[in-house]
C-alpha cells in the first residue's frame, strides 16, 4: 500500500468513527448536536488522529483500541477551532470550507458546541476503552487533558491573544506556537506510545518527531496565511497581519520561515528513523512541508 493510500484510508476510517461518535437525535436540545456535527464532520485534514493511529500501529496497538483516543483528539482540536474563530478571538467567517460555527448557529451555540465537544471527547474515551487497562486509559487521558489545557493549547491561545498588543521575541513566539499547536500534536504521538507501552528511547524519538512536526506545521500555517489560497485552505488568509499577530513570518520573513520549515522537517525525519517502520511518518513530514491546505 502506498503512503498516500494509507493516509486516505486512515482519513476515511476516522471520518466514519467521528460520524458515529455524535449521533443525530430529536431531543429538545438537538441543536447542540447539529452544531457539534457541523464542525466535526466538515472534513479537516485529520492530521492529529492520523498520528494517534500511526504511532499506535508502530507500537503494535490494534486500531479499534486506538480509535477512541484519535476521535477524542480530533473533537478537542475541532472545539479549539470553533472557539478560535469566535468574534472575541480571531473573528473568522470561514473554516473547513464552510461558514464558521458562530456564523451558522450564533455565538452562544458556538461556545456551547465547543464546550460540548471537549466534554464529549473524554466521555467518548471513557465509554469506549473497556478492552485496555484502566491505568493505560488514565495515563493517556492525563496526557490529553494536559495538552489541551492551560499548560498546553489554551496557554498558547492565551499568549496568542496577548500578542495582538505586544510584540513577542522569537523564543516567546516559539513557546506560543509549541503550546498552541505543538501540544496537541505531541499528545497524538505520546498517546500512541502510552497505548503501545513504548520504551523510553522510542517514546523520546516519538516526542522529538512530534515536536519538530508540530513547529513545522505552525510555521507552514503562518506561511499559508500570507501566500496560501483561501479556496484550497477553506479559511480566510491575510488576517494574521491585519490583527497584528505575532507569527514566524513577522519575525523571520517568508524566506526565513521556509528555511526553518525545511530544517525542522529534516530533523523530524531523523527522529522518525529511530523508530521501527517509520516510512509513513517520514512521508507525512514531507507531505506537511509541501501542503497547500
Ligand atoms: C489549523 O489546524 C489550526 C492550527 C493549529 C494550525 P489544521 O490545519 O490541522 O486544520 P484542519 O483540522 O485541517 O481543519
Ligand atoms: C489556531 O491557531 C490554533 C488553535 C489552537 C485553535 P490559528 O488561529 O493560528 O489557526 P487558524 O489559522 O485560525 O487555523
Ligand atoms: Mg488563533
Ligand atoms: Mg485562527
Amino acid at each position: 500500500m502506498t503512503n498516500s493510500s494509507r493516509f486516505l484510508e486512515y482519513q476515511n476510517r476516522i471520518n466514519e468513527a467521528l460520524d458515529c461518535a455524535i449521533p443525530e437525535t430529536d431531543v429538545l436540545y438537538s441543536k447542540i448536536f447539529t452544531a457539534m456535527r457541523y464542525s466535526l464532520n466538515a472534513g479537516g485534514k485529520r492530521i492529529r488522529p492520523v498520528l494517534v493511529l500511526e504511532f499506535s500501529r508502530i507500537f503494535g496497538v490494534d486500531e479499534s483500541v486506538a480509535m477512541p483516543f484519535a476521535v477524542a483528539l480530533e473533537m478537542i482540536h475541532t472545539y479549539s477551532l470553533i472557539h478560535d474563530d469566535l468574534p472575541c478571538m480571531d473573528d473568522d467567517d470561514l473554516r473547513r470550507g464552510r461558514p464558521t460555527n458562530h456564523k451558522m448557529f450564533g455565538e452562544a451555540t458556538a461556545v456551547l458546541a465547543g464546550d460540548a465537544l471537549l466534554n464529549r471527547a473524554f466521555e467518548h474515551v471513557l465509554s469506549n476503552s473497556n478492552s485496555i487497562s484502566a491505568d493505560v486509559t488514565l495515563r493517556a487521558m492525563k496526557c490529553l487533558a494536559k495538552a489541551s489545557g492551560a499548560d498546553g493549547m489554551i496557554g498558547g491561545q492565551m499568549i496568542d491573544m496577548q500578542s495582538e498588543n505586544r510584540e513577542l521575541s522569537l523564543s516567546e513566539t516559539e513557546l506560543l506556537q509549541s503550546l498552541k499547536t505543538g501540544a496537541i500534536i505531541e499528545a497524538a504521538a505520546i498517546m500512541g506510545c502510552i497505548l503501545g507501552n513504548a520504551d523510553e528511547e522510542k517514546s523520546a524519538a516519538s516526542l522529538e518527531y512530534a515536536k519538530k512536526v508540530g513547529l513545522a506545521f505552525q510555521i507552514k500555517d503562518d506561511i499559508l496565511n500570507v501566500e496560501g489560497d483561501s479556496k484550497l485552505l477553506g479559511k480566510d488568509v491575510g488576517n494574521d497581519e491585519e490583527s497584528g499577530k505575532s507569527t514566524f513570518v513577522k519575525l523571520l520573513g517568508l524566506d526565513g520561515c521556509k528555511e526553518r520549515l525545511e530544517q525542522l522537517t529534516e530533523e523530524a525525519v531523523v527522529a522518525a528513523k529511530k523508530l521501527p517502520e517509520s516510512e509513513f511518518l517520514v512521508w507525512l513530514a514531507y507531505e506537511l512541508l509541501s501542503r497547500k491546505n
